[in-house]
């Protein structure tokens, strides 16, 4: 019999006290009906996964990232414009509990932030990102505590210099800190479906020392166009992560309505998204003059193709697309249309290592599944048939790249193809993946249309020995093995 008293829980040897206070909160859950999310997910009866809720109506919940001292996870809010911070706690009926670290209405002053999406966390810095500008508070590592400093600009003008402007184009601010603390990332995004040049489509970094430096100094931010441009020709890739090696991977975003009747591609199926490893500073990926067909290639690469506006400007051919010099294309795609947004690599885990007691084995992924990539997408708004609105999973091989170009779905909401499209009338109240965490084996997922960030946990990961689990169960793109549910607008 199962304990439903955290507290017994707690008690526990601490592998097992997840999953007990788990089973609890699921049967107590399920009786209670807290939340359409979580029922909905349960009443999938034959999934392998269960999803729960650690946070509720927290709309335009965008970037999420870890408190890697406590292990809080943190979540940014577009909507509210706050910071909340969540933790287990098995003394709140939900098994887990939250604080509002950053409310900028509440901060000194009541700055305007406008913030987009973006969220690190790096050393007691937490940083986000608004169109225009970085900027950092001052955060101790568990403080839990609601900040009351006002903003530091780290990084300023990304939307000037001809670059368009907010609030025209894309506004996400994609920020990072490489784990070695050597750099800060700044994502930006095109301005239209297809810009002239590649200005708004990059990934920009300067040492974060410098960056510290100047705010702490007191002598004024990093103007984004004096920023090194690290990777060019990225239409907007908002989903970019370090591997464990320390190299960075990004996922771009393609452009819309791209047919080559010429060649039989059509907008449907293209261009595929791609997911690409930047490899060193100053490489091109191709927008806006190339993009990543649907076509299946003789050579194991993914095709290159030229775009239709400027394939006969007597230069960016399809020759000139498909030369390695002069672009650099991806090493797995997802599918056309399928917005990613967030991404993370799976952490190597102290219960898979080979001498590890099958006990402390993850409880919910193979361990196969270390090293791997994990995507979130935020789901297609004018594809026919609606895709998208999952979680993917990119498996790597031992070299550290991906084993094959196709991805796995891992989960998915599957009304997405019949109502979740803002095209078939959906979207605002679809469960549309945003944020996503890997923390010590185990998902969090965020749905900004929802509000809703999700846990989730394999029940074929639970205390399973790791050898047992060395094939992972899902093996082609169709095993669909899990429903995120959704909320339909009219219940928001
Ligand atoms: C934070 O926790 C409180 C108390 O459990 C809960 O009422 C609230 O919904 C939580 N916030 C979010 C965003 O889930
Ligand atoms: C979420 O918001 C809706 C609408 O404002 C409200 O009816 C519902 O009680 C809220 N749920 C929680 C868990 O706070
Ligand atoms: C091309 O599109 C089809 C239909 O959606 C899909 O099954 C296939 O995997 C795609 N191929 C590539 C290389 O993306
Ligand atoms: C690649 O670009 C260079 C420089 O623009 C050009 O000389 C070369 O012809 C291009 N390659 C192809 C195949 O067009
Ligand atoms: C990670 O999860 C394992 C069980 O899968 C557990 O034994 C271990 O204590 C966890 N580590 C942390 C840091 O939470």
């Amino acid at each position: 019999m199962r304990s439903c008293d955290p507290v017994a829980a707690r008690r526990s040897a601490k592998g097992i006290l997840y999953l007990s206070a788990l089973a609890c909160l699921i049967s107590q859950s399920a009786a209670a009906d807290v939340g359409p999310t979580l029922t909905a997910a349960l009443e999938t009866g034959n999934s392998d996964w269960s999803a729960y809720n650690v946070a509720r109506n927290f709309t335009g919940v965008r970037g999420m990232t870890l408190d890697p001292g406590s292990g809080d996870l943190l979540a940014l809010s577009r909507s509210s414009q706050q910071v909340i911070a969540i933790w287990e706690d098995a003394s709140d009926p939900t098994g887990f509990t939250n604080a509002t670290i950053l409310d900028v209405a509440s901060l000194p002053g009541s700055p305007v932030l406008a913030l987009t999406h973006g969220l690190t966390y790096y050393q007691a810095n937490l940083l986000v990102s608004s169109a225009t500008d970085v900027y950092q508070f001052p955060y101790p590592s568990g403080s839990r505590k609601a900040i009351t400093n006002p903003p530091r600009t780290v990084v300023s003008n990304i939307a000037g210099g001809g670059r368009g402007g907010a609030p025209l184009g894309h506004q996400t601010r994609s920020i990072e800190i490489s784990p070695d603390g050597q750099w800060l990332y700044v994502q930006i995004g095109s301005l239209n479906n297809v810009d002239e040049d590649s200005s708004r489509s990059q990934i920009r970094r300067v040492p974060w020392a410098e960056a510290l430096a100047a705010i702490n100094a007191d002598t004024g931010s990093i103007d984004f166009s004096d920023m090194e441009v690290f990777a060019d020709g990225l239409r907007n890739a908002v989903a970019f992560a370090h591997d464990q090696k320390g190299q960075l991977w990004a996922a771009d975003n393609g452009a819309d309505e791209i047919e080559r009747p010429d060649i039989g591609l059509d907008h449907q199926e293209n261009p595929v998204e791609e997911i690409n490893l930047l490899a060193s500073s100053g490489q091109f990926y191709g927008y806006p003059f190339c993009f990543s067909s649907n076509e299946t290639s003789t050579d194991g690469t993914v095709v290159q193709r030229a775009m239709p506006a400027t394939k006969d400007d007597g230069v960016h051919s399809d020759a000139w697309c498909q030369d390695p010099n002069n672009n650099t294309g991806p090493l797995a795609t997802l599918p056309a249309h399928s917005s990613p947004i967030a991404m993370a690599f799976m952490p190597s885990h102290a219960g898979c290592a080979a001498d590890a007691d099958p006990n402390s084995a993850p409880l919910s992924f193979p361990c196969s599944w270390v090293g791997d990539l994990f995507v979130t997408t935020h789901g297609s708004w004018n594809a026919d048939v609606a895709r998208g609105y999952a979680l993917y999973r990119v498996p790597f091989g031992s070299d550290g790249r991906p084993l094959s170009q196709a991805p796995d779905i891992l989960l998915q909401a599957t009304e997405a193809a019949a109502t979740c499209s803002p095209s078939a009338g959906g979207g605002l109240g679809c469960f549309r993946p945003s944020g996503l965490v890997v923390k010590n084996g185990t998902f969090f997922v965020a749905s900004d249309a929802t509000g809703d960030i999700v846990y989730l946990v394999n029940s074929a990961g639970s205390k399973s020995a790791a050898s047992s689990l060395a094939s992972p169960r899902i093996s082609s793109p169709q095993a669909v093995l899990a429903t995120i549910a959704f909320l339909f607008v009219a219940m928001m």
